[in-house]
């Protein structure tokens, strides 16, 4: 490649990897332009449509990551969805390398029988409905009175606690007017989790998991017959700080008196429980209980199945089993994984050789696990090799470096392209409702209210 203009670099997926790798791209050797597509109109990935609305810390995430691109070098092409509005070829043209950064959005599937039925969802989509994501139905079916929750992740725990706690008490977050009046009216009592395995392999988060006692007007209720510890808990306890204090937690709630009870909701967390299937008993196609089938901890931390199994009647079913990412158009895919093949960020072509000048990061690149932060540490990686690679071999040169090139490209083909100035005026009028009601912001749910707002029209 001539040395003479910008290296171009174009990113896939403008959720915290992408506006990392951006960021951390801008800021090294390389004489560089970027931009940043996004498939929505509004960036910010996950920490807008994943975070709890009721973890409004965390939700500050957005304030650093918006920091970074309002200083303005680097271009955020929203509104642009890789796979349909443009290829990896056509990409090429513009830019010298391409890093992708579309992270998991659907659920990882749950192999039992029932999952199928009226009630049996995806937390990931339930996720989606309560942040306001605009390709999900504006409406979610609440009318369960006892709910099962499947898993024991940090996720589980946010559908759980967004599913027992009153409306009312959302209120002050950034939930969209649906979200509120469909939890408003939501009849649910009891709301049970299922672990299948034991308290210390438990992948809860120990300030997430305290947050549960601290929920107004819901008890949680644990069992102290699924408290067993074999010697890779007793390991497990002893190696990890996280799982030493999560299981403190859970031992202290063991000790609580049960005439103690006396809110109008409930959360129990079970162990050593796992999904045996959804059951339709009465024949309508609608869920009515959910069997588990009692574990037994082999020793090292994992499982084995006793045989004996427990119906729980319950409406409704949250599958909350862990993301999956979903194939992007003209690359390879992983799909056991769920990610795109790659060697530290490298993507990998069928023959397990480097695709010259593609690079992928964040949950698409390491798969749905880690936490906000370990999406930067990804992303110095990543951005590590691209520059190697630049410095070394340099990349095969884009016929069409023009910033300008790619703007008439996809304007020619009908998209219309939300850039940063097209997201602050969402922003503005997002916070707008917010303060008239004495609240931070609210969420536009909307995609065709969303693109109205930011493209002015
Ligand atoms: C429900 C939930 C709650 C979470 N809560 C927390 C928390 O409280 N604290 C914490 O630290 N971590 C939390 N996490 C983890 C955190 O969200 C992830 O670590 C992080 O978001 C992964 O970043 P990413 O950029 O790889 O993916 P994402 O955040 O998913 O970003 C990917 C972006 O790519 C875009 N995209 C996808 N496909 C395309 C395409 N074809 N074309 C263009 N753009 C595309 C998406 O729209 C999205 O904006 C949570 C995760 C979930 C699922
Ligand atoms: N507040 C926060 O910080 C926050 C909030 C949400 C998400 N996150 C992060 O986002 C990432 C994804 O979270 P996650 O909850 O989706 O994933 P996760 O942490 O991987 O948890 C998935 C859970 O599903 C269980 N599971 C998987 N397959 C199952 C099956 N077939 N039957 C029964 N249970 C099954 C797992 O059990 P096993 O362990 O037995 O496999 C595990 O308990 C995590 O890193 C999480 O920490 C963070």
């Amino acid at each position: 490649m001539s040395t003479d203009r910008q290296l171009r670099v174009a990113i896939v997926g403008a959720g915290p990897a992408g506006i990392y790798a951006a960021d951390i791209l801008s800021k090294t050797e390389l004489d560089v332009s970027i931009d940043l597509f996004e498939r929505l109109p509004a960036p910010f990935g996950l920490v807008r449509y994943g975070v709890a609305p009721d973890h409004p810390r965390i939700k500050q995430i957005i304030t650093a990551l918006h920091r970074v691109l309002e200083r303005g070098d680097i271009r955020l092409l929203s509104n642009v969805d890789y796979g349909i509005d443009i290829k990896l070829d056509e990409l090429r043209e513009f830019y010298d390398a391409v890093i992708f950064s579309t992270g998991a959005i659907t659920d990882a599937p749950l192999d039992i029988p029932g999952t199928e039925l009226d009630g049996s969802y995806g937390a990931a989509d339930f996720v989606s409905w309560y942040d306001g994501h605009p390709h999900v139905p504006t409406t979610w079916p609440l009318e369960a009175q006892q709910v099962a929750v499947i898993g024991a992740g940090n996720v589980a725990l946010d559908v759980a606690r967004v599913l027992a706690k009153h409306a009312d008490d959302l209120l002050v977050t950034e939930i969209p007017a649906n979200v509120y009046e469909g939890l408003k009216a939501s009849p649910v009592t009891d709301v049970h989790v299922f672990a299948r395995r034991g308290p210390a392999q438990a992948k809860f988060s120990p300030l997430e998991l305290r947050e549960l006692g601290h929920v107004p007007d819901v008890d949680v209720i644990v069992y102290p017959e699924d408290f067993e510890f074999d010697e890779g808990s007793m390991a497990a306890i002893g190696s990890s700080n996280q799982t030493k204090q999560v299981v403190k937690t859970l031992t202290d709630w063991t000790l609580k008196d049960p005439s103690t009870f006396s809110a109008s909701r409930r959360l129990h967390l079970h162990f050593l429980h796992a999904p045996a299937e959804i059951l339709d008993t009465d024949g309508d196609g609608k869920v009515d209980a959910l069997r588990t089938e009692r574990t037994r901890l082999n020793g090292d931390g994992t499982v084995s199945r006793t045989g004996e199994t427990h119906d729980w009647p319950v409406q409704a079913v949250y599958r909350a089993v862990g993301y999956f990412g979903s194939p992007l158009a003209e690359l390879p895919f992983d799909d056991v994984k769920g990610v795109v093949p790659n060697a530290e960020g490298r993507v990998l072509d069928l023959d397990g050789e480097h695709l010259e000048g593609v690079y992928c990061t964040g949950w698409i690149k390491r798969g749905p696990v880690g936490l906000i932060g370990h999406t930067k540490s990804d992303a110095s990686e990543t951005i590590r090799h691209l520059v190697e690679d630049s410095v070394q071999d340099g990349f095969a040169s884009a016929p069409q470096p023009s910033p300008d090139a790619i703007t008439g490209f996809l304007a020619d083909r009908g998209v219309e392209v939300v850039q940063w100035s097209g997201w602050e005026l969402l922003d503005a009028h997002e916070r707008a409702l917010g303060e008239a009601v004495g609240r931070e912001r609210i969420k536009v749910v909307s995609r065709e209210e969303m693109l109205d707002i930011t493209l002015g029209r």
